[in-house]
């Protein structure tokens, strides 16, 4: 139990910070000597990472030491209270080469809008692919600058070896909190005199956590950064995919931590599934492979799919067994307009290496279960669940997966997705257990755009799919073998505070005399979003979306917006306009929400959309090793716990045979 949580006391090391709080010199490196993985930092034993120092010499600013860059830094590693060694005897590598650059940042938001940066010039060293296998302590010590030290105390979890379940299946709700779980239940689910009279599928879940979601160097998190401590348990910096932040230009050089996807394939051969209902190379699936600085390599993280790292030594990777969402436009052709890595067509790529590629809902149904598969059903993120299929004529974009400007009428749904990714999965696995991750990723998509209706359908989506997925598993007597998470990478700040009258809201003519439409308390009455049709009470979704009385419901943090609280029939809901085109300068959209009240945001004038918010999210656990994840912990907690699940701890190296798995029991 005391390994399961990261508090981080013993270890702490004590830094001179400096003040650096809106912009930072380099994140997780609050002196002019870097060592990442930083302080604090654990590890799965075995598990492959990169180290990379740097040293500062800044060349004026408040930090300015009129020194000129180290190039004599030394680093050592001792075990425990053992005697430290140099890191190349540590580990048995070579010292790699000297590299040096230079980079300027601004030391606050005044010195921004002077223009003054700040301009530091930097030696470093990457030493690439090692391990720690024996579990406990260890102290790094990257020495500096004539006498400077900066210590690193890193732990190697004490987890068990054995192997507690053959499957699990993730499903990450993005952006998903509580708050939105209550409101989809409010919605879609009837209650007679405060009683439910079903329950969403998340609720009958018999374990629940907490995971607290912050970055490692700010409270706030974005979906890259949160999906990295998720997937490798090391928090790391917004925009980061499975990297700590360095300070080089270049984006795909940073220190590298490998993947729960990578570890349990490289050690157990399992098989493993990513579904989402993003563009596919978007952060929450994308960080399973990815290793990069820049969330927006959208056409290297989609090569990392199927090629894995190449450029950097690393971990091996052959690529998934099931690749299922949207974003045809990082696939097709630039001859159509597709933006791929090096101008490669990925259906062709895919296919070379033995994908059977799919593009819609039928032949998606049809597709045999023992092939690899690749199924890409849209340009962009994949249609919402209420455009396809309650006000289906907004699907008549030009959207098509094929990259013709035909519309992509017949996508799926998160739940057809994810069921045939268990077929696949299960019939290529041959024993060996699979690793699915799940994600509903338009919770989050339609939160940012104030699209609460879109948002929570896309949330009764992901628990209609849990739920199909429990009868599923059942079916296939695998249930038993199988530990299912269900949670999130972040929160928004939203709540539900009352109901809303649309009629009266509408009829009258000014905003003050408009909030009394607004009914709170007492007021606020009962969901009208089911009616009363006993027959439809199991259904999963609202029997009506567009009811006079809706939920006055709505986020903490936006920009300036009209709200009218009601569905918006056509399309994902646009709430604001550039003043003039390029000027970044947002205002309410005339078009949305005319029946409504003008609320001015309180974000930058340059933010367009809602913003990620600190809560903490839940967990829900059922299967085997369901126990490790009741409590309040930190989000890295979830990759440890599904590391010792599957049994992925090494406290030895292994033989790396042509195949380096070795017989697990499953
Ligand atoms: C640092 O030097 C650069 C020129 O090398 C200059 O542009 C910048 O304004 C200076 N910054 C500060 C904080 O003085
Ligand atoms: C390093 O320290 C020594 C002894 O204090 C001093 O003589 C030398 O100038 C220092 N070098 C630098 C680069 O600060
Ligand atoms: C990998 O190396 C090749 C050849 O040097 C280069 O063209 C490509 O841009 C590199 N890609 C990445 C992701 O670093
Ligand atoms: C689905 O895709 C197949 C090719 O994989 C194509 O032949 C078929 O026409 C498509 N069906 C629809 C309804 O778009
Ligand atoms: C789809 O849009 C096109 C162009 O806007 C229009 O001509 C066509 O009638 C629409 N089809 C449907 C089924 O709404
Ligand atoms: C209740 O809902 C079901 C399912 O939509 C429908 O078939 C039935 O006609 C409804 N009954 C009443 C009385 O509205
Ligand atoms: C309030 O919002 C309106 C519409 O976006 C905008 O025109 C106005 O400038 C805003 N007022 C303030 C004080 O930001
Ligand atoms: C939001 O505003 C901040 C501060 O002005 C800016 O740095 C950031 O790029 C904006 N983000 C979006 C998504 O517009
Ligand atoms: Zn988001």
């Amino acid at each position: 139990m005391k390994s399961f949580q990261s508090i981080g006391l013993a270890g702490a090391l004590l830094v001179t910070a400096a003040s650096a709080q809106t912009f930072r010199r380099l994140g997780a490196c609050p002196t002019l000597g870097c060592v990442f993985p930083p302080d604090q930092a654990d590890f799965l034993a075995g598990q492959y990472f990169d180290i990379r120092l740097e040293v500062h010499a800044p060349r004026n600013g408040s930090e300015a030491i009129g020194l000129p860059p180290d190039e004599k830094f030394t680093f050592t590693i001792a075990k425990g209270k053992g005697k430290p060694q140099d890191v190349t005897k540590f580990f048995g590598i070579e010292d790699p080469k000297l590299e040096k650059w230079d980079f300027s940042w601004y030391e606050d938001l005044f010195a921004r809008d002077a223009k003054k940066k700040t301009v530091v010039d930097v030696t470093s060293k990457a030493y690439r692919r090692v391990a720690l296998y024996e579990p406990g302590e260890y102290t790094a010590t990257l020495s500096y600058n004539n006498g400077s030290t900066t210590k690193a105390t890193w732990l190697v979890r004490d987890l068990k070896e054995v192997r507690k379940t053959k499957n699990i299946i993730l499903f990450i709700g993005d952006g998903m909190t509580t708050n939105m779980i209550s409101a989809a239940r409010l919605i879609a689910h009837k209650s007679i005199n405060g009683k439910y009279q079903s329950l969403m599928a998340m609720d009958k879940f018999p374990v629940l956590g907490h995971q607290m979601t912050h970055s490692i160097d700010t409270f706030i998190t974005d979906s890259a950064n949160s999906a990295s401590a998720l997937y490798t348990g090391h928090k790391s910096t917004v925009n980061c995919m499975g990297v700590y932040a360095d300070s080089s230009k270049n984006p795909f050089d940073d220190p590298k931590v490998e993947t729960i996807a990578e570890i349990f394939y490289r050690l157990t051969g399992g098989q493993v599934g990513i579904v989402s209902t993003a563009f596919i190379a978007d952060a929450t699936p994308g960080a399973l492979t990815a290793h990069t600085r820049d969330r927006g390599q959208y056409g290297h993280v989609v090569d990392t799919f199927l090629n894995g790292v190449t450029n950097y030594t690393w971990t091996k990777w052959d690529g998934p067994a099931v690749l299922f969402g949207g974003g045809a436009e990082q696939f097709y052709s630039p001859k159509l307009g597709g933006k791929t890595y090096q101008d490669k067509d990925y259906y062709e790529e895919f296919a070379k290496k033995g994908y059977q590629v799919l593009w819609n809902k039928t032949a998606l149904a049809s597709a045999p279960n023992d092939k690899k598969t690749l199924g890409i059903f849209t340009v962009s993120n994949m249609a919402k669940w209420i455009d396809r299929n309650v006000y289906k004529t907004n699907l008549n974009q030009s959207l098509s997966p094929a990259g013709d400007k035909t519309p992509a009428l017949d996508q799926p749904g998160l739940k057809e997705m994810t069921l045939k990714a268990i077929d696949i999965l299960q019939a290529r696995s041959s024993g060996k257990g699979f690793f699915l991750m799940s994600e509903a990723a338009s919770i989050d998509k339609m939160m940012h755009a104030l699209d609460y209706d879109r948002a929570l359908g896309e949330l009764l989506e992901l628990d209609d799919t849990i739920k199909a997925t429990i009868a599923k598993l059942k079916k296939m007597d695998a249930l038993k073998d199988t530990l299912i998470l269900v949670t999130a990478d972040h929160g928004h700040g939203f709540d539900v505070m009352g109901s809303v009258d649309t009629h009266y809201l509408a009829a009258q003519n000014t905003d003050r005399k408009k909030r009394d439409a607004i009914g709170t308390y007492e007021q606020s009455g009962q969901s009208q979003y089911v009616v009363g049709n006993l027959t439809y009470t199991d259904s999963n979704f609202p029997s009506n979306w567009d009811p006079r009385y809706t939920l006055f419901q709505g986020l903490m943090a936006d920009p300036d917006r009209r709200e009218d609280w009601r569905i918006h029939k056509d399309g994902p809901r646009t709430p604001v306009v550039e003043t003039e085109k390029g000027s970044k300068d947002y205002v309410v959209n005339p078009k949305d929400g005319q029946d409504g009240i003008v609320i001015n945001g309180t974000l930058p004038v340059d933010n367009e959309s809602g913003v990620h918010s600190l809560t903490d999210v839940p967990v829900f656990a059922m299967g085997p090793c369901q126990e490790r994840f009741g409590g309040v912990y930190n989000s890295i907690d979830i990759f440890f716990g599904m590391a010792e699940c599957l049994g992925l701890s090494r406290g030895k190296k292994e033989r790396e045979d042509a195949h380096g798995h070795r017989g697990d029991h499953y």
